[in-house]
């Protein structure tokens, strides 16, 4: 192939291309990202939060009791906080049963390692009592233990440290009451001390990190469908997320779990900021998912008109809490979480893949105008609607092009075909309009498999992203994150259990593209000796460059049986270094493992550059 670079002719791009899509499916928040290790801790899940009711779903999930002369019960009657209305109550005639919590499939402990455990207590029949908190592993025993002194009669926080002696995967918590009597007992929580960037109710580290790693320029949370809920009084409400956990409103999850809201909209902020990257809050646009009503009688609907002032007030104090200075009632709240500085939000993202009817535009309306006045400096990004195969998104685009809505949210799950086929959908896009950002999308094979294939086409598409950087202005692969067992949507770019992070070969790609953003595109021909339009759009090429480093990144995504043997010149532009580290993903598109390579090539102002059969090659040039 002749790739031709054209620099005269290069525009900006948005430096805010790729981030990533958080949200709390898959069990990626509680038993993934947030670092607690206790499930249930709270005694609040709920037989409502699952559909189809499965029995074992209650408050006493995850927990058991295990020896004699003891019994284990929920009560509701003096709750530490109204929010968290349930506790348990452990009565021992003769001491020596333990009640066990088993963790999300177990907990992982590691050799050396410390783990803050912490407990509300409470003495039911007021006597002096000491409970014994240990790690059980299935196979090795007694990792750690502690004794707590609970002869407290009012609710009272506890704590100790436990430090494993050994690793394993097969650990457990036990509570063994050293005394007779009645025990009240909450809010039972155990963090590694080594969370990711030590934070306190923090991120797991590795599944952080593996995250971090991507460089994604924003995290958009908490969702996705979790945003706007499963009926109105499942819509995602911020509030109820901040404070004291024990103050927190766990609720029903939308896919078929529970939220504790343990990892909140504090702890979402605080990771954006821990990994540079731009918090993207979206709240529900005053309707729930696909306007569903409450009550499951079929009616579509959204908040009660006569309700949504005080739901666009939340939305305006949401801003207050991430940006307002201490002396303001949200911003204060901020500073006693810890953050005094505000967190320098700069977008909102109102409705997700809602339907677009006139309950929603009313509603739609209303938030919007109100941003618009009371907070002018946040970019709005609205929603077009969900794409199907055979819909498009023209209501949507009426309504954010009528508002003129800075940017909206695309969505959509398709083959590797139509990725390869529609390289071109932004090139047609009106420049006049609304910047895109694509909110969700991913390339699957049937049957919502990946493979170096739907990697190697999202790569592809990812080039025309960047040619289309002037109206794309942010993307986010999705979805993140899922647990092994416990997944709902397939493909996802990050897998995982309680020991082990799995990246995709998705991942890649999009780390590749996270550590190798621009944001100035240099336009390129490629003159490929087979013209079949079928081959041609088997070969993207991307060519950008960092302002700051003014390093040139090519990237070059091959999809063809064959390699390609390109010669690349770069029209005048200099090079300062003749070795440049080219990064390779290639293998077999049915494969799952292919990792990037890194070598050294040489370069020049025209160079030659081999890409392998099924690849994705990028390549990074010192110009300075
Ligand atoms: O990413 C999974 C789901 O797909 C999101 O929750 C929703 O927005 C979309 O339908």
């Amino acid at each position: 192939a002749a790739i031709t670079v054209e620099p005269q002719k290069a525009k900006p791009i948005s430096d805010m291309l790729v981030g990533v899509f958080f949200e709390d499916i898959n069990y990626a928040a509680d038993g993934g990202l947030y670092g607690e290790l206790i499930q249930n801790r709270d005694f609040e899940y709920q037989l409502t939060d699952k559909k189809g009711r499965d029995k074992s779903w209650n408050s006493t999930h995850s927990w058991k009791l295990t020896g004699d002369n003891s019994t284990f019960t929920i009560d509701s009657v003096s709750p530490i906080h109204p929010n968290n209305s349930h506790y348990a109550v452990l009565n021992t005639q003769v001491p020596g049963a333990a009640l066990i919590n088993a963790g999300f499939d177990g907990i992982a402990v590691k050799a050396g390692e410390k783990y803050n455990f912490s407990v509300f207590t409470k003495q039911l029949n007021g006597h002096a009592g000491k409970l014994l908190v240990r790690l059980v592993s299935d196979k090795g025993g007694v990792l750690a233990q502690a004794t707590i002194n609970v002869a407290n009669t009012q609710w009272k926080a506890q704590a100790a440290v436990l430090t494993a002696s050994a690793s394993a995967t097969d650990v457990h918590l036990e509570l063994t009451p050293q005394t007779s009597g009645r025990l009240a007992l909450d809010m039972l929580s155990l963090f590694p001390q080594k969370t990711f960037k030590s934070r306190k109710n923090g991120m797991r580290a590795d599944l952080a990190q593996a995250i971090a790693d991507i460089h994604p320029r924003f995290v958009r949370f908490p969702g996705g469908c979790v945003s706007h809920g499963d009926g109105l009084a499942n819509i995602y409400r911020w509030k109820n997320t901040i404070g004291t956990l024990e103050a927190r409103k766990p609720q029903r999850n939308i896919w078929n779990y529970h939220q504790s809201a343990g990892l909140g909209y504090f702890e979402y902020f605080q990771f954006c900021e821990d990994i540079g990257a731009q918090p993207v809050p979206v709240v529900a646009a005053g309707v729930p998912c696909q306007n569903s009503s409450t009550g499951g009688n079929g009616q579509q609907g959204g908040i009660p008109m006569s309700e949504m002032n005080a739901y666009v007030q939340d939305i305006l104090d949401l801003v207050e809490y991430a940006n307002g200075d201490v002396s303001t009632t949200w911003g204060k709240k901020r500073a006693e979480a810890g953050h005094p500085k505000p967190f320098n939000l700069k977008y909102i993202g109102i409705g997700n893949e809602d339907l677009i009817t006139d309950v929603f535009e009313e509603r739609f309306a209303m938030i919007y105008k109100a941003m618009k006045r009371v907070h002018p400096e946040i970019t709005v990004i609205g929603t077009v609607g969900p794409f199907f195969e055979g819909t498009d998104y023209d209501e949507g685009w009426d309504v954010a092009t009528r508002m003129h809505v800075p940017m909206v949210d695309e969505h959509y799950y398709e083959t590797s075909g139509w990725f390869i086929n529609n390289q071109d959908f932004y090139d047609k896009y009106d420049r006049s309009k609304s910047k895109v950002y694509l909110g969700e999308y991913a390339a699957h094979l049937p049957g919502s498999k990946t493979n170096l294939e739907t990697a190697l086409a999202e790569a592809l598409y990812l080039t025309s992203l960047e040619r289309n950087g002037d109206v794309v202005s942010m993307s986010s692969y999705a979805p993140l994150l899922a647990r092994e067992g416990h997944t709902q949507w397939n493909p996802d770019m990050i897998y995982f259990n309680n020991s082990e992070v799995k990246p995709t070969v998705a991942y890649y790609v999009q780390q590749l593209y996270g550590q190798n953003a621009g944001n100035q595109y240099l336009p390129s021909t490629v003159a490929l000796s087979d013209t079949h339009t079928a081959v041609t759009k088997r070969v993207g090429i991307s060519v950008v460059r960092d302002s700051q480093t003014q390093d040139l990144i090519v990237k070059l995504a091959n999809l063809l049986p064959v390699a390609v043997h390109s010669n690349v010149d770069l029209k005048g532009i200099s090079v300062a270094n003749q070795k440049a580290v080219a990064t390779i993903l290639q293998g077999n598109p049915a494969g799952k493992d292919a990792k990037p390579v890194e070598s050294t090539i040489n370069v020049a102002n025209k160079f030659t550059a081999d890409l392998p059969a099924y690849s994705f090659t990028v390549i990074r040039i010192k110009t300075k």
